[in-house]
């Protein structure tokens, strides 16, 4: 059987904290110089149906400096965009590459993309799960503050692609999540309802954050609804990150956003430029832990 990677869910927890682990160790290595090519001469293809600036320097650095190569294919200039089925499109290219990202709309796209592959497909983002995301944010809590088990995260904002990642990385490393958004804005149920016994709802972003470690954030208009951008900004009115909010929080709990960000929208400057913000890192760590990710389904 093909590993993919189309959900956290897919990753044991035991394999979860390996990546990690080795995502640190690939971080130490590339800031001392030294030549990791544990992918020489693999192929990795990306289709990317959604803009993107970190998913995409990230996959494409990374496997350059492992010794591969990654491909960028757009819809406007492939035969997908023509109306190629999936189902060929999967079977052809996972003839030619070693493992397949894609970035699309509908969840369901990949999994039927991962059914018919030889290789293993990464999601790079679909409006469903954001996993990638999740493999950087949860190494970057590692290097700052040690295990995540037992902590208190507090989700501020959409219940949309990322709060779902979130929900599925408390399941796998045992953490507690709080989600403040407002009515009509919640978590898919699906999502949610496997993890109940460790989120809570909560409409009142200040009491999400009381005592929080973690405060994280992000747009909130994803990518696709572009249309929907003033209805909500009337509907998060008052769920801004804040300093006030983060004055709620633990006192050394740190921030973090997955980028790109709205300054005084869902998060304050303040917030997002303080010291306690952990978002660069959280970025650059991405190509760590994509190399991880990658040297695991590869290797
Ligand atoms: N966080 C993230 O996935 O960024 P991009 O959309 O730039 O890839
Ligand atoms: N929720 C955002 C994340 C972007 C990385 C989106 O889907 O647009």
């Amino acid at each position: 059987m093909t590993q993919h990677f189309l959900s956290l869910l897919d990753l044991s927890p035991e394999e979860f904290r390996g990546i990690i682990r080795r995502a640190g160790e690939l971080k130490q290595l590339q800031h001392r110089g030294e030549i990791v090519e544990t992918l020489k001469h693999r192929v990795l293809g990306m289709i990317f149906e959604k803009s993107s600036t970190r998913t995409r320097v990230s996959f494409e650095a990374g496997m350059t400096q492992l010794g591969g190569a990654a491909m960028f294919l757009s819809p406007n200039d492939t035969q997908l965009g023509r109306g190629e089925p999936i189902e060929d499109t999967a079977r052809v290219l996972s003839r030619m590459v070693d493992c397949v990202m894609i970035r699309t709309f509908e969840h369901e796209k990949v999994q039927r993309f991962a059914e018919y592959s030889q290789v293993p497909v990464i999601n790079g983002l679909t409006d469903l799960v954001h996993p990638c995301q999740l493999l950087a944010d949860m190494q970057t809590w590692f290097e700052h503050r040690g295990d995540i088990q037992g902590k208190t995260v507090a989700w501020i904002g959409d219940g949309n692609n990322m709060c779902h990642s979130y929900i599925n990385a408390a399941r796998q490393l045992d953490f507690r999540l709080h989600i403040a958004c407002p009515e009509g804005y919640d978590p898919d149920p699906q999502v949610l309802d496997p993890a109940a016994d460790r989120c809570t709802i909560f409409r009142d972003p200040l009491q999400a954050a009381t005592g929080a470690d973690l405060i994280v954030t992000d747009v909130w208009a994803s990518m696709g609804q572009e249309e929907e951008q003033k209805q909500r900004e009337k509907d998060f009115a008052g769920y801004e990150v804040t300093a006030a909010l983060m004055a709620q929080a633990a006192p050394d709990a740190l921030f973090m956003h997955c980028l790109p960000a709205h300054r005084g929208e869902e998060v304050a400057a303040e917030v997002i430029d303080a010291e306690d913000s952990v978002v660069w890192e959280e970025a650059e760590n991405r190509l760590h832990a994509q190399k991880a990710l990658l040297e695991f389904l590869l290797t």
